[in-house]
């Protein structure tokens, strides 16, 4: 579900032209669509446990309106550094819905966490419950932890986006976790009321996801048994999004919903849910102008002013995001569509029909809005994106184009060298 549709031959961004964000803004240019955001918390919201913590995940899209967006709905956060605190709390998310997860959180980022009050610590070593301990311990506080297991479970996603298997870095190996459920019980400062999981990302295929939550029930229930006072279920993010307009849509939120509710139905937790993806991927396209349609390969490259320095995931996951053109007309043609980067993995697509087109056109790749500006870079001295929010015939820009001089302007001259 998305608000990017034809209008007259001609893409719109919910009500506003996209041609006119672009007039103003130029390009290339993340727009996002407060109307799908708003609809896809609503799904997630009808679908998970009533009075379940919906907690964004802000990885996917921290930008601060869009944040603004999901606190007014009453979303809270997952959050993985001081920076996303700092943010979500700028948006209005109270600490009291946000919960911290992330495998390096150092002293002062759980110190900084401690002060907000935040819900919950999603702790994932032994390393990070002591550290902990005595943080909070040092401070006179006690903190809410839920120990990430590692519940060994091959989500059957894209490599660099598995979490729950042995071989990966996240969580407490599941072997481990009885006995760190003792440990927390004697820690000062520890208050271990939860169990976490989370076994990867852009999962279109539910039994691992019941898997999971059905081993992390039982861990719930044995960890009761040994007399610890578990009272909540955080299962992560995950959930897939058709990023194909074409293919099988990926299970619907429900189906998930009524897996989760097998599982928790006579559990007595509060259940925390982590979506990132869901929420926004579907919100957002990348604008992006056709500089030079350039011959002479197999096929025309389409050069666009958008490289992997403003959407990565197709070089870094060979991930796959349609691509349309903002007024299409002219015959398919297949194109290589790259961007101007200096690097052979600057590819947005290989051998992509398209209507024919020239420089000059605009182009939107979708399904842009998770993961996109969030990965952005500056590399090839090329500026961080800009950001449009829409609501209906409004629009904002949300975050603007830094100016070069802003991008110089954190650095300075060496000492031994004279400024000119
Ligand atoms: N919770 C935790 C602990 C996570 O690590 C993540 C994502 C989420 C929740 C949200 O997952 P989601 O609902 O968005 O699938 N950059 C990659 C995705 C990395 C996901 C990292 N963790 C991509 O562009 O596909």
């Amino acid at each position: 579900m998305n608000h990017f549709d034809y209008r007259d031959g001609e893409l719109f961004a919910e009500d506003v032209p996209v041609r006119a964000i672009v007039e103003a803004v130029g390009t290339p240019v993340y727009i996002y669509a407060s109307a799908t955001l708003t609809r896809h918390f609503e799904v997630m919201r009808e679908a998970a446990p009533p009075g379940a913590l919906i907690a964004y995940s802000v990885k996917a899209n921290g930008n601060l309106s869009v944040l603004r967006t999901l606190a007014a709905l009453g979303a809270g956060a997952d959050i993985v550094s001081e920076g996303e605190l700092r943010r979500a709390l700028a948006a209005g998310i109270p600490g009291q819905k946000i919960v911290f997860s992330g495998v390096g959180k150092t002293a002062s980022e759980l110190d900084a966490a401690l002060s907000a009050q935040i819900y919950q610590f999603n702790v994932e070593s032994e390393g990070e419950l002591r550290l902990l301990s005595q943080v909070a311990n040092g401070r006179g506080r006690t903190a809410p932890v839920a120990l990430r297991v590692n519940p060994d479970i091959d989500a059957q996603t894209h490599a660099k986006i598995t979490t729950g298997t042995a071989e990966s870095k996240f969580g407490v190996a599941w072997a481990d976790a009885e006995r760190l459920y003792a440990l927390a019980k004697d820690l000062p400062g520890i208050d271990a009321c939860g169990v976490d999981i989370h076994i990867g990302s852009q999962i279109t295929d539910l039994r691992p996801l019941d898997l999971a939550i059905e081993k992390a029930a039982g861990l719930v229930r044995t960890l009761r048994a040994q007399g610890h006072k578990i009272t909540r279920l955080d299962v992560g993010g995950g959930l897939g999004v058709p990023y194909m307009l074409d293919e099988e849509p990926p299970p619907l939120p429900s189906a998930y919903a009524k897996i989760l509710a097998g599982h928790t139905r006579d559990l007595d937790v509060h259940v925390i849910l982590e979506p990132g993806r869901l929420i926004v991927a579907n919100a957002g396209i990348l604008v992006s102008r056709v500089t030079y349609i350039k011959e002479g390969g197999p096929r025309p490259f389409m050069i666009l002013d958008a490289g992997m320095n403003d959407l990565l995931r197709p070089a870094l996951y060979d991930a796959w995001h349609d691509i349309k053109a903002v007024r299409p007309d002219g015959e398919l043609t297949a194109y290589d569509v790259v961007g101007p980067v200096c690097e052979s993995a600057d590819i947005f697509a290989k051998d992509r029909e398209l209507p024919a087109s020239k420089a000059g056109d605009l182009m939107a790749i979708l399904t842009a809005g998770a993961y996109g500006a969030v990965q952005g870079s500056s590399y090839n001295a090329r500026p961080l994106t800009p950001e449009v929010l829409v609501k209906g015939r409004q629009f904002s820009v949300v975050r603007r184009r830094p100016t070069f001089d802003e991008m110089m302007q954190l650095e300075t001259w060496a000492e031994w060298l004279k400024p000119l």
